[in-house]
């Protein structure tokens, strides 16, 4: 499973890449508001820190324009993916943008039946929002599992479910039993897979009876 991470704070990105487990960025027109930076200076940056796909999102409302924004977008780096809303004009540029090679991350998902439009389309990923869905009393995580299952219907279909709006390591844990094949996560959320009250607890134990023991490593 791949790890991207869901911010647009550079210095997070930054922080979180040195571990290795930075498989690629997602940025969203709200995230990018939040940092406060420059859109495009900002995707650079990331461009150069981050090897795989960073998405970067698409403002308009009809097909031609997001067309000519993601032209604007795509000359930046090399794994600049270009991110559109699940709507009808989000699908003909997905189908255009993916005619000409470009990765496109289906953004907005929250059906079934859309994360089959999109990858009809030719999305390289589909962004199903399970933190969205959670929110109004629909459970998230059977999305990820109803578009699993269809995908794997049929395999000329090559979309890959990047599973967003995470809130919880839960999350995660679902994703991964169910095969999704990526997982964007806020920072804080990537950090809180590594922590677990009996590890912290095993440590102080294991230092404490070191330090009776006199010795030292080094
Ligand atoms: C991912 O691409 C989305 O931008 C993001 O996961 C949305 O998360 P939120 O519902 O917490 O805003």
């Amino acid at each position: 499973m791949q790890f991207f991470i869901d911010t647009a704070d550079i210095e997070e990105i930054r922080d979180l890449a040195a571990t290795a487990m930075v498989d690629g960025v997602t940025t969203n027109p709200s995230l990018i508001a939040k940092s406060g930076a420059d859109f495009k200076t900002l995707l650079a940056q990331i461009c150069e820190v981050v090897s795989g796909p960073v998405s970067a999102e698409v403002t308009a409302l009809d097909a031609e324009t997001m067309l000519a924004e993601a032209a604007a977008l795509t000359p930046i780096a090399a794994n600049i993916c270009i991110k559109v809303p699940l709507t009808w004009e989000g699908l003909k540029a997905t189908r255009a943008l993916s005619d000409k090679g470009h990765m496109v991350n289906v953004t907005l998902c929250f059906s079934a039946n859309q994360a089959l439009l999109a990858a009809k389309a030719g999305a390289r990923y589909i962004s199903p929002f399970v933190g969205r869905l959670d929110d109004i009393g629909i459970n998230g995580m059977d999305l990820i599992a109803d578009i699993r299952r269809i995908y794997d219907n049929y395999p000329a279909l090559t979309t890959e479910i990047l599973v967003a709006s995470v809130r919880s390591p839960e999350h995660i844990h679902d994703a991964a039993l169910i095969g999704a094949d990526v997982a964007t996560l806020p920072p804080a959320v990537l950090r809180s897979l590594a922590a677990h009250p009996l590890t912290d607890k095993g440590l102080a134990a294991f230092l404490s009876d070191w330090q009776k023991t006199g010795q030292s490593i080094k």
